[in-house]
C-alpha cells in the first residue's frame, strides 16, 4: 500500500468515514493528519458546481460556467481532438471553482432513442463512445485533476433507473456495453469511474465484483477509485467489499458507522478497508494540488472553444438543389422559438449555469443575410397556437427561404424520465406543413439531444441538425448556415424511420423489476444493417459543401490504408469509417461493426492517404464458454464506408482463430443469426443467456421491501401508503399533463425506499426507514417504534459525523 504509514496512524473510525461523502459533493477531512477533502461536480459538457443549495437533479443553480455542447452532440464531430482541446478547457473551469473531480463523460449506450439522458450519451456505438471518452479523460486529466467517465454500467433507461434489473448475456455485456468503458479505462486512464445506480443481472453495480474488481482492475487495470452514483449505493459494506471507494453523497455518518461494526463483526476485514482508503488516498492526493492556488478562466476565450466544438459537430442531414449555403445577402424569414431562446442543452444534472447564451436572433445581423423578420411560430410547450402559426406563415411569404428552428423541447429530454415517444412536438410539425404552403424553401434547422421521426422530411429541401450544442451554438449554425464554415458532422447514432422499427421496442423500459436486453448485440445500426430494416439516416451518416472519394484500399492484419479525395468545391472534412464485417462465421455477429475511424480534413481538390489501425478489438468476439476474448479464424471483410450504409471499398483479410470452438450450439438461437430479433422468445432468451431468466415480477400481493420502489405502494397493506401513493401519483400525472414533468417527485416516485436514508444526509436513518416499511407493510406500531428509536440515534449519529474531521 503507497499510503501504508498514514492509513496505519487512522483510527478505524476515521478510515471507515473517508469512504463516503462529506456532504453533498466532498470527501472528508483528517485534520489531524493533514488529509484534505476534495470536490467532484457535475459535467461533463460544462461545470456545475454548487455553492448553495445542492441537488442532483440540477434544479438549484450553480456558479457560472462555459457550457460546452452535450456528449450527444460532441459525439457526431468524430473529432477526438477537438473532444481533448474542448476537455482541457473544462479542466481549466474546473481549477479555477476548485474542482477536483468532474462527474463524467457519460458514455452509456443509447439502447433506445427513448433513453431520457441519451443528450449525456455519446452514441449506440461503444468503439466510437469509448473513443470520445478516452478524450475527455485525457483533456481534462492533463490538467491534474479527474474524470470520471458514468455510469457504470448497463444504464440505458431512466425509468426506476434506482431500482431495475439490467438482464443480458455475457457476451452483449462485455461487447456493447463494456467495450466503450474499456477503451476509455485503458487509453484515457481515468483517475475515478461511477458506478450506476442499477443492478446488473441481479447484482447492484456498486456492488459487482465481477464489475468492479474482475473487470475494471484485473482486465483493465483500473488504478483509481469507485464512486456510487448520487443515492445508488445500497449495502456500503457489500460494495465496498466489492472494491467501491466512496459513497455519495454523504448519509451523516449512517453508513459509515454500518462499516464500523461491520469490520468489527469481522463481516469484512479491516485488511479491505485499508486497501480502499489507500487506494482513495491516493487519488485524493494526485488531484488536490492541482486546485490550491487561486486561477481564473478567460470567459470569452471559452466561449469561442465552447462555438468551436459546435462548429465541428453539426450534421447536415439533406441539401437539395445546394440550398445550403446561403447566397450572400439571402432573404430569410426566421421562424421557431428556438431561434430566439437556444436550446442548447438537457435538463438535470448536467445543467450548466452559462456564462453567456447566444441565440440566433441576438447575432443574426453579423451574418450577410438580408432577414425579413422573426416569428416564434410555436408554443414551446406545445400548445397549439392559431395566432402565432399564422403570423409565421405570412412571415414566411415575405421571404425566399425560411429558417425553421425547431426540435426537441427541454423537458422531452431529461434526466429521470423517459420520452414517451419519437416524435416532434405536434405544434412545430403542424407549423411545418402550414409554412410549406407558403414557402417551399424551408431549411429546417434541428435542435435536440436524440433521434425523432421526420416524416415531413421529404417535403423539405434542407435539414441541418445542431443538436445541443451549447452556449455558443447559434453562431456555429449561421456560420454553417451561410457557409463560413462547412458542417462535416456525422451522426453517431441511427435515425430510424419509425419508433417501431428500433430493436427494443418490444423490451424498453423494463416494466417491472427486470430489463430484459433481449435483442442481445443488435443495438442501432447492429441491427438495423443486419435485419435489412431501413432507416431514414443512418448511423455515420452527413453530407457536407463538399464530396469525398474513396480509392486504392490496402488492407493488412494490422491497418487499412486509401485515398481520400475531395472531388468538390469547398475545403472540408470526411469522417472515413472502418467497419469489420464476416458473413459466413459460425458465431454469429452483427453484419458490420464499427472498428475504427478517422476524420480527415482536405482543401478542395486535395488527395491524401489515410491509415487506420486495425486494434486489438477489430476481430475480437466475447465467447461465453472460455468467458475470455477470442478471434474466430476465416476471412474478413474491411469495409470502408461513408457512413453504415455507404460502404465505397471493401477487402479481405484472412484472419488466424484462437482456435475456441463456436459457444453457440442451441437452436433457438437463430433469431441472433438471423438478427430478427424484434421479438425474441423466452426460450431464445434464455438460450443467449444461458440461464433462465430472473424473476422480475413485483410482488404484488407480498410485502414491500428496501429495494422495492416507493411508486410500488399501491400495493402495500397500509392504507396510509396507498393514499400517500395516490397523491403522489396525481401529482406525477398532473405536472407531466402540464408538460412540467415535476423531477423531484418523479426521483422519489421511482426511487426505492432505502433511497430515503441515501438521499437525505442521514436525517432519516436505515432503521428509520425500516419502520416506515413496517409501517407501509401494514406494522404500524412496530414500525412507528423503529421509526422513533431510529430517529433518536440518527441525530446521535449526525452529531458524531459532524465531528469527525
Ligand atoms: C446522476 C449522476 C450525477 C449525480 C450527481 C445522479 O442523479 O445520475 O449522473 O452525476 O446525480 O448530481
Amino acid at each position: 500500500m503507497k499510503y501504508q504509514e498514514l492509513i496505519s496512524k487512522m483510527t478505524l473510525e476515521e478510515k471507515c468515514y473517508m469512504l463516503s461523502g462529506k456532504d453533498f459533493w466532498q470527501t472528508r477531512t483528517v485534520k489531524r493528519l493533514g488529509i484534505p477533502g476534495i470536490f467532484l461536480a457535475d459535467g461533463p459538457h460544462g461545470v456545475r458546481k454548487q455553492a448553495g443549495a445542492a441537488d442532483q437533479l440540477g434544479l438549484n443553480a450553480s456558479i457560472p460556467a462555459t457550457c460546452f455542447p452535450t456528449a450527444a452532440t460532441m459525439a457526431n464531430s468524430w473529432d477526438v481532438d477537438l473532444a481533448e482541446e474542448m476537455s482541457e478547457t473544462l479542466a481549466e473551469e474546473m481549477i479555477s471553482q476548485k474542482v477536483n473531480i468532474l462527474l463524467g463523460p457519460g458514455l452509456n449506450i443509447k439502447r433506445s432513442p427513448l433513453c431520457g439522458r441519451n443528450f449525456e450519451y455519446f452514441s449506440e456505438d461503444p468503439y466510437l463512445a469509448g473513443k470520445m471518452a478516452a478524450s475527455y479523460v485525457k483533456g481534462i486529466q492533463k490538467k491534474g485533476v479527474s474524470s470520471c467517465p458514468k455510469h457504470y454500467a448497463v444504464n440505458s433507461q431512466e425509468l426506476r433507473r434506482m431500482a431495475s434489473d439490467s438482464v443480458l448475456d455475457e457476451r452483449t455485456l462485455r461487447e456493447i456495453y463494456l467495450t466503450g468503458f474499456e477503451i476509455a479505462v485503458r487509453e484515457g486512464k481515468p483517475k475515478a469511474i461511477m458506478s450506476a445506480y442499477n443492478r446488473v443481472n441481479g447484482v447492484y453495480a456498486n456492488e459487482s465484483k465481477h464489475l468492479l474488481r474482475e473487470i475494471l482492475v484485473d482486465e483493465w487495470g483500473f488504478d483509481g477509485i469507485v464512486v456510487s452514483d448520487w443515492g445508488g449505493s445500497n449495502d456500503h459494506v457489500a460494495g465496498v467489499e466489492a472494491g467501491a471507494h466512496l459513497e455519495m453523497p454523504t448519509t451523516g455518518g449512517d453508513s459509515d458507522e454500518e462499516l464500523i461494526a461491520a469490520v468489527k463483526s469481522g463481516m469484512i476485514s479491516e485488511a479491505v478497508v485499508d486497501e480502499r482508503v489507500d487506494e482513495l488516498l491516493s487519488v485524493i492526493m494526485q488531484v488536490y494540488p492541482a486546485t490550491e492556488n487561486e486561477t481564473e478562466f478567460d470567459v470569452a476565450e471559452h466561449h469561442a472553444m465552447a462555438q468551436k466544438a459546435a462548429e465541428g459537430s453539426i450534421v447536415l442531414l439533406k441539401n437539395d438543389k445546394h440550398i445550403l449555403p446561403l447566397k450572400s445577402g439571402a432573404k430569410v424569414a426566421v421562424i421557431g422559438d428556438f431561434a430566439k431562446n437556444p436550446r442548447y442543452q438537457g435538463a438535470g444534472s448536467s445543467v450548466v449555469n452559462c456564462t453567456k447564451l447566444e441565440s440566433t436572433m441576438d447575432i443574426i445581423k453579423d451574418f450577410d443575410l438580408d432577414v425579413v423578420g422573426f416569428s416564434a411560430g410555436y408554443d414551446r410547450m406545445g400548445k397549439p397556437d392559431e395566432a402565432l402559426k399564422k403570423e409565421a406563415a405570412e412571415l414566411a411569404k415575405k421571404a425566399d427561404i425560411v429558417l425553421l428552428y425547431i426540435g426537441l423541447d427541454e423537458l422531452s429530454e431529461s434526466e429521470g424520465l423517459d420520452r414517451m415517444h419519437m416524435k416532434l412536438p405536434k405544434n412545430q410539425t403542424v407549423l411545418l406543413k402550414e409554412l410549406l404552403k407558403a414557402n417551399k424553401n424551408i431549411v429546417v434547422v434541428l435542435s435536440g439531444g436524440a433521434p425523432v421521426e421526420m416524416p415531413w422530411a421529404d417535403h423539405v429541401p434542407a435539414i441541418i441538425h445542431g443538436y445541443l450544442s451549447g452556449q455558443a451554438g447559434a453562431a456555429a449554425m449561421l456560420k454553417a448556415l451561410t457557409g463560413q464554415i462547412n458542417p462535416c458532422g456525422k451522426l453517431s447514432e441511427s435515425y430510424p424511420f419509425h419508433y417501431e422499427d428500433t430493436p427494443a421496442f418490444h423490451y424498453f423500459p423494463s416494466k417491472e423489476r427486470n430489463a430484459e436486453y433481449r435483442e442481445g448485440l443488435y443495438v442501432g445500426y447492429r441491427y438495423y444493417t443486419t435485419a435489412n430494416i431501413p432507416v431514414r439516416y443512418p448511423f455515420g451518416y452527413g453530407l457536407s459543401y463538399t464530396a469525398f472519394k474513396y480509392t486504392d484500399l490496402a488492407v493488412s492484419n494490422e491497418k487499412a490504408e486509401f485515398t481520400l479525395t475531395n472531388t468538390g468545391s469547398a475545403d472540408g472534412a470526411e469522417v472515413a469509417q472502418l467497419y469489420v464485417s464476416m458473413q459466413n462465421g459460425k458465431v454469429f455477429r452483427p453484419l458490420r461493426e464499427l472498428k475504427g475511424f478517422k476524420k480527415v480534413f482536405l482543401k478542395a481538390g486535395e488527395s491524401r492517404r489515410v491509415t487506420i489501425e486495425l486494434d486489438d478489438k477489430a476481430f475480437r468476439y466475447f465467447d461465453v464458454k472460455t468467458n475470455q476474448w477470442e478471434i474466430e479464424g476465416g476471412d474478413y471483410q474491411i469495409q470502408i464506408g461513408a457512413s453504415s450504409e455507404d460502404i465505397r471499398l471493401t477487402a479481405t483479410v484472412a484472419i488466424a482463430g484462437s482456435g475456441a470452438k463456436n459457444p453457440y450450439d442451441n437452436d433457438n438461437l437463430s433469431c441472433y443469426y438471423s438478427g430478427n430479433i424484434k421479438e425474441v422468445t423466452d426460450a431464445s432468451f434464455e438460450a443467449l443467456l444461458g440461464h433462465t431468466i430472473p424473476d422480475g415480477k413485483w410482488n404484488s400481493d407480498g410485502s414491500l421491501d428496501l429495494n422495492d420502489a416507493i411508486c410500488q405502494m399501491y400495493y402495500a397493506k397500509s392504507r396510509i401508503a396507498r393514499l400517500v401513493w395516490k397523491i403522489m401519483t396525481g401529482i406525477k400525472n398532473k405536472s407531466e399533463a402540464k408538460g412540467k414533468p415535476n423531477l423531484n417527485v418523479l426521483f422519489i416516485y421511482n426511487m426505492p425506499f432505502r433511497g430515503i436514508a441515501k438521499m437525505t444526509g442521514g436525517a432519516v436513518s436505515m432503521d428509520m426507514v425500516r419502520g416506515i416499511l413496517d409501517m407501509v407493510n401494514g406494522h404500524f406500531g412496530k414500525g412507528f417504534g423503529k421509526l422513533v428509536k431510529g430517529f433518536f440515534a440518527a441525530r446521535k449519529t449526525m452529531k458524531k459525523a459532524g465531528r469527525m474531521e
